[in-house]
């Protein structure tokens, strides 16, 4: 895979977010020591994947953070999924480090921002010189309905509010044993309020989280477990044919 200058990044400016966005980001839910301690002594990204990661901080494009991508390389290459779903795709740096990762994969990545889509496919154009992924750009809630491959793998890193909604087509398109990752499901640790201590405009996404969790943690279909990593994630594996989410 082709390695690009840093110049060539730097001369791209993301409009679609400024140093304010994505707060939850800012807040780690387990002590700031232990968090910079895993961002720093875990082992950094070579090539072009640290450049886009660098870009991206640069450019406050909500991307997994550090510790996340350090556990993602991990999980995948013990799980070594065939056919990745991933709803959020940004700049395409989570699509392409799974696809670095697992180079036998194919990931179908969902983007419906129109910026982020354009960035993303020009990073695909660039470094994903074997073609494992496929951009669909659209809203995930009427792109999911057309979907009719079996995944083994997804990762939903959207609007934190639908992954409720989205649930249900992702575990539908999922083979039984496989693995289904959402991101920052601990609302920068809002989750585990009442919430009447929630801001207004945080409560939507309060409320979803709240159902995801009861659809999920306790589910016999389902094996859940929450995992304190960056904003929080929640991995299921789906255990049966057909899974009843209440
Ligand atoms: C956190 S970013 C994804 C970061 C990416 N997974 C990474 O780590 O490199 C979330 C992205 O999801 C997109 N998104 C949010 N809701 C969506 C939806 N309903 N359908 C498709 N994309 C959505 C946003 O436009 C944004 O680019």
């Amino acid at each position: 895979m082709e390695i690009v200058s840093k110049s060539d990044q730097d001369a791209v400016s993301v409009k679609s977010y400024n140093e304010y966005s994505n707060h939850n980001m800012r807040r780690p839910v387990v002590k700031p020591e232990i968090v910079s301690f895993m961002r720093e002594e875990q082992a950094v990204l070579p090539g072009f994947l640290g450049e886009l990661e660098a870009f991206a901080h640069e450019e406050n494009v909500p991307i997994i953070p550090h510790e996340t991508v350090v556990y993602f390389q991990f999980l995948l290459a013990a799980l070594q999924p065939k056919h990745i779903l991933e709803v959020g795709t940004a700049i395409g740096f989570s699509a392409l480090l799974m696809a670095q990762t697992v180079p036998d994969a194919k990931v179908t990545t969902i983007e419906r921002n129109p910026e982020m889509a354009e960035l993303a496919r020009q990073n695909f154009q660039k470094y994903d010189q074997e073609n494992q992924i496929d951009l669909l750009e659209g809203d995930a809630n009427d792109v999911l309905a057309t979907l009719t491959g079996a995944y083994d793998f997804a990762f939903m890193d959207s609007a934190k509010s639908k992954y409720i909604v989205f649930l249900p087509h992702i575990l539908k398109q999922l083979s039984v044993g496989g693995v289904v990752i959402i991101d920052d499901v601990f609302q920068g640790g809002d989750v585990a309020k009442p919430i009447e201590e929630v801001k207004r405009n945080q409560r939507g996404i309060y409320r979803g989280l709240h159902k995801l969790f009861a659809a999920t943690l306790k589910n016999p279909g389902l094996t859940a477990t929450l995992v304190p990593l960056g904003d929080g994630i929640l991995m299921i594996r789906k255990d049966a044919e057909y899974v009843e989410l209440s």
